[in-house]
């Protein structure tokens, strides 16, 4: 089976990805400088695994700590992957490690411009030289512009309106320069993720943010659990259904199993490169959101409107009939199931990992 390398492996999305990958039998490096995430997403992505196949995996999930910056290191798992086994090296690379917090980035444009641009022509230049040019890339619907109205497609407006999305934006324009100029070789996907939210069924891996949380979702599981008091929803006049944002969200599971589904699409078919939306399609009010997990959880969330918060969009909802086409796939679990994995998730760790 191939090996993949994974970037930033023990992150949200990253860790939701390897379990996948393991399931499917391949085998991964991953690279992760832990600034954001826990050695033990990737212990209980084994554990899972493990349980559910009833036979150890350690042995195909190689974990390098370190930061994508680091070139040396970036060798060293490229070398290591060939010594390996079958003696065929890392065929394809899956690249979540980044900086996401929108507002850190605005205070902090270096840090972004440095870590995730920097980071990132570190990691295709070593893949070029290594001869491994299977990508799929985490991008980001941020990149979109502001003022669009109905679904975005692939070809709506791009003007991120923030450094972190810039840095999306960047790594997208760069992607495509590598593909123009070797277009023989490059196989890539930028996936254009749209709100991915919940965790693994089993509650044993889920999003574990850092302090307070900016985003909607570990919000909410965190007023729900008591640790905060009550939701700021960012404006009450949006023109949207209930007057609050609405937003495209996708279980983190089915955003993982459509990263698989990418890189097998791109594995099976000619150099290219494909900008797609990850996301169901269906647009959901923050009031509509709280609601359905006050349902499900059969809790209550306490909730105040706040002014709009800067930055912010009415409406967010993907055009996904690209990736419907392309993969022959769309997400099928609702924003209940979303709901009721994501409470469980924090249920079970109250302080994350
Ligand atoms: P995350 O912070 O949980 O995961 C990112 C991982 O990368 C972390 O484990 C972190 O420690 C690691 N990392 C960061 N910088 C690194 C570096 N320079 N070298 C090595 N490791 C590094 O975030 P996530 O939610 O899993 O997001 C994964 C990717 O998807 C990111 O690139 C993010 O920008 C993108 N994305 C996320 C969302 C979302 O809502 N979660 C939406 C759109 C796009
Ligand atoms: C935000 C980022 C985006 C990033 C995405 C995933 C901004 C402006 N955008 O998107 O770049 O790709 O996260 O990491 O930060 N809301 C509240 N109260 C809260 C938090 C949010 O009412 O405490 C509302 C927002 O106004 C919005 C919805 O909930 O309508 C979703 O917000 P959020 O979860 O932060 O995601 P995005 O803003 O879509």
């Amino acid at each position: 089976m191939k090996k993949i390398l994974v970037t930033g492996g023990a992150g949200f999305i990253g860790s939701h990805t390897c379990l996948v990958l393991l399931q499917k039998g391949y085998e991964i490096f991953v690279i992760d400088s832990f600034i954001n995430s826990s050695r033990k997403s990737l212990k209980n992505v084994l554990k899972i695994v493990d349980e559910e196949k009833k036979s150890s995996f350690s042995k195909k999930l190689k974990i390098f700590e370190g930061d994508i910056r680091n070139k040396e290191l970036l060798e060293e798992i490229f070398n290591k992957s060939r010594s390996d086994g079958n003696g065929n090296g890392i065929e394809g690379v899956i690249h979540f490690a980044g900086l996401k917090a929108v507002e850190e980035s605005v205070n902090n444009p270096f840090l972004y411009w440095e870590s995730n641009i920097f980071g990132s022509i570190n990691l295709f230049d070593v893949m070029h030289k290594n001869n491994c040019h299977t990508l799929v890339f985490s991008s980001s619907a941020s990149i979109y512009g502001k003022n669009q109205t109905g679904k975005i497609d692939e070809y709506s407006q791009i003007n991120p309106i923030n450094p972190y999305g810039t840095t999306k934006m960047v790594i997208e324009r760069l992607l495509e320069d590598l593909q123009r100029s070797f277009n023989l070789t490059w196989r890539i996907a930028s996936l254009r993720y749209f709100n991915p939210i919940g965790a693994h069924y089993s509650g044993l891996i889920g999003e574990s943010p850092i302090g307070i949380p900016n985003n909607i979702f570990p919000y909410i599981t965190k007023v729900a659990f008591g640790a905060l008091k009550e939701v700021r929803i960012f404006g009450d006049d949006w023109p949207t259904i209930d007057g609050t944002g609405v937003r495209d969200y996708i279980h983190v599971m089915d955003l993982a199993e459509g990263h698989i589904k990418t890189l097998e699409y791109l594995f099976d078919n000619k150099p290219n490169i494909i900008n797609m939306n990850l996301g169901t399609g269906k647009g959901f009010s923050v009031l509509e959101l709280i609601n359905t997990f006050e349902n499900v959880n059969n809790l209550k969330i306490p909730y105040v409107f706040n002014s709009r918060r800067s930055g912010d969009v009415a409406s967010l909802v993907a055009n996904n009939s690209l990736a419907k086409k392309l993969l022959n796939w769309e997400p099928n679990r609702s924003l209940r199931q979303m709901c009721k994995d994501g409470w469980k998730w924090q249920f079970k760790n109250p302080e994350g990992y």
